[in-house]
């Protein structure tokens, strides 16, 4: 009898177990989290828009906020608050839509994927994992539709 009930008592730690799976699987680190937070995402940003400026193949559309640093300081802002809301972490970017933010500068699929280099390099700068750098790529690839023009 003392067995059956042991029994019966593994049996519903077995099942309750089986049911807490799911919730432990939901409880797995956000890509935020993963990519070290808001301070690690500023430091990738700084070196992001760094790198932009210096590139010759694009940095001609950032010319004017290179030259403003209240705009550049703002334009760096909403970069790290859209890729920190794009990761699952706690921020709200509050910047115009993509379509509406790119309207009119005629970026070229050339420009994108030289832009994408550009943060690719600073991603690898600060040792991001391959991991991490790939779901940051999934999570802003999809843009390029409302980013590209020709
Ligand atoms: C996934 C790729 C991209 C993301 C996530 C992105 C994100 C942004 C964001 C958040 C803004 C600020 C919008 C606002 O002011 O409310 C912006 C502005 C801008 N973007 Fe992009 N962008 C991308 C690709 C590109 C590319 C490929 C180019 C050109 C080569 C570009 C050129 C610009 C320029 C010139 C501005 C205006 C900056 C200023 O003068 O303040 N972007 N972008």
């Amino acid at each position: 009898m003392t067995r059956t009930i042991r029994n019966w008592t593994t049996w519903a730690a077995l099942a309750a177990a089986l049911t807490l799976l799911p919730a432990a699987e939901a409880k797995e680190k956000t890509l935020y989290d993963r990519l070290g937070g808001k301070k690690a995402i500023t430091a990738v940003v700084d070196e992001f828009v760094g790198r932009v400026a210096a590139d010759t193949r694009i940095n001609h559309y950032f010319a004017a906020a290179a030259a403003d640093p209240k705009r550049l300081a703002s334009f760096k802002m909403k970069l790290v608050d859209q890729i920190c809301q794009a990761s699952g972490g706690p921020c709200k970017y509050a910047g115009k839509d993509m379509k509406s933010a790119h309207l009119g500068m005629g970026v070229t699929g050339a420009d994108f994927n030289a832009l994408v280099e550009d943060l690719v390099g600073a991603l690898d700068k600060f040792k991001v994992g391959e991991k991490e750098k790939g779901d940051l790529l999934g999570a802003l690839g999809p843009m390029k539709t409302d980013i590209v023009e020709k």
